[in-house]
């Protein structure tokens, strides 16, 4: 088990920051922690961390303790935290140098080749550096030693296109390698798109985890059929997870709960002309999840 915490609780005096937060990530996962603002990621990340202290509860990080092991484990995980604080007046190549003696050296071609393949400039001034560019120094840092663990507090915040398509690329490396990735994020089609499982986080609590695979089997569906005369929508509405059929002369529309066999066998006894699924999306799901509340995450 890569990280593992139970009843993992943080009070900011009386303000409610985590409760009860038990998660396991496996070896080898990408694992998305998926939340709205105030949901509690900073705060489980930085606990894990040990940069704050739980209320209750307990973390451990690769096998050790989250606050005796403090220093071994900040020495094999590679972390960027949601607030970047950095030295304004060191070049970018400055710092990296500063932080991988640090960690005892890096493989400085491999720092060359991230700066590289995020499009980032090391020789210039930390203060001249806009805020995507920060993030990109961030992100080097985190990866430069290939570490076993990385931490990522909203990596991708800040970063145009083409650059989140690279760090994806990096994280799927990373995966490919043996480490593990340990991810916060707002965004779902992200957490979708780059994760194996997710744990999703609302006012504090870790409310429901799972493969994403899984998720989306169970997402809903929406989908259209068109026959070659009028949709028989009689022989739909009483199909078991199917919901919403309506139908405009030979254009069928419903929403599938789970698999779609039903529906096709059903559909295959008359001509069917097209047929029009719609990618199951994890958003379904969250609304579900989150309800109303889905409102504040993008
Ligand atoms: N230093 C602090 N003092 C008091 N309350 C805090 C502090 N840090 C966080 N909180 C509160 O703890 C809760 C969780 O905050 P946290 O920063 O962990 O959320 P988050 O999921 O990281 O949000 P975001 O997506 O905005 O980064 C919030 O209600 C926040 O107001
Ligand atoms: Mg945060």
């Amino acid at each position: 088990m890569i990280i593992q915490t139970e009843g993992l609780t943080k009070y900011y005096g009386k303000a409610r920051g985590i409760i009860d937060v038990d998660l396991l990530v496996m070896e080898g996962q990408i694992f998305g922690f998926l939340g709205p603002n105030g949901a509690g990621k900073s705060t489980t990340i930085r606990t894990l961390l040990d940069f704050i202290r739980p209320t209750r509860g307990r973390a451990t990080v690769l096998g050790l303790d989250s606050h005796r092991d403090m220093l071994k484990i900040h020495a094999r995980v590679g972390f960027v935290p949601g607030e970047l604080a950095l030295y304004p007046k060191l070049t970018g190549e400055q710092f990296l140098h500063y932080m991988a003696n640090l960690r005892g050296g890096v493989d400085w071609e491999f720092v060359r080749e991230l700066a590289d393949r995020l499009d980032f400039e090391l020789e210039r001034k930390i203060k001249s550096y806009s805020s995507g560019n920060k993030q990109k120094l961030g992100l080097i840092q985190a990866f430069m030693h290939k570490p076993e663990l990385l931490i990522l507090d909203e990596p991708t915040g800040g970063l145009d296109p083409l650059v989140r398509q690279e760090f994806y690329a990096l994280l799927k490396e990373a995966k490919q390698a043996g480490q593990t990735v340990f991810l916060s994020s707002h965004n779902l089609p992200e957490v979708e798109r780059v994760c194996d499982r997710v744990g999703i986080i609302r006012e504090g609590r870790l409310i429901a985890v799972e493969e994403v695979a899984a998720l989306k089997s169970k997402a809903l569906r929406h989908l259209v059929i068109v026959f070659d005369g009028p949709a028989p929508v009689q022989d739909f509405i009483n199909l078991p997870d199917v919901r919403d059929v309506s139908a405009v002369n030979s254009h069928l529309r419903c929403t599938v709960a789970g698999t779609l066999d039903a529906v096709v066998k059903q559909a295959a006894r008359h001509t069917v002309v097209n047929m029009i699924s719609e990618e199951p999306n994890l958003e379904d799901i969250f609304l579900t999840f989150y309800g109303k509340e889905a409102n504040h995450v993008s």
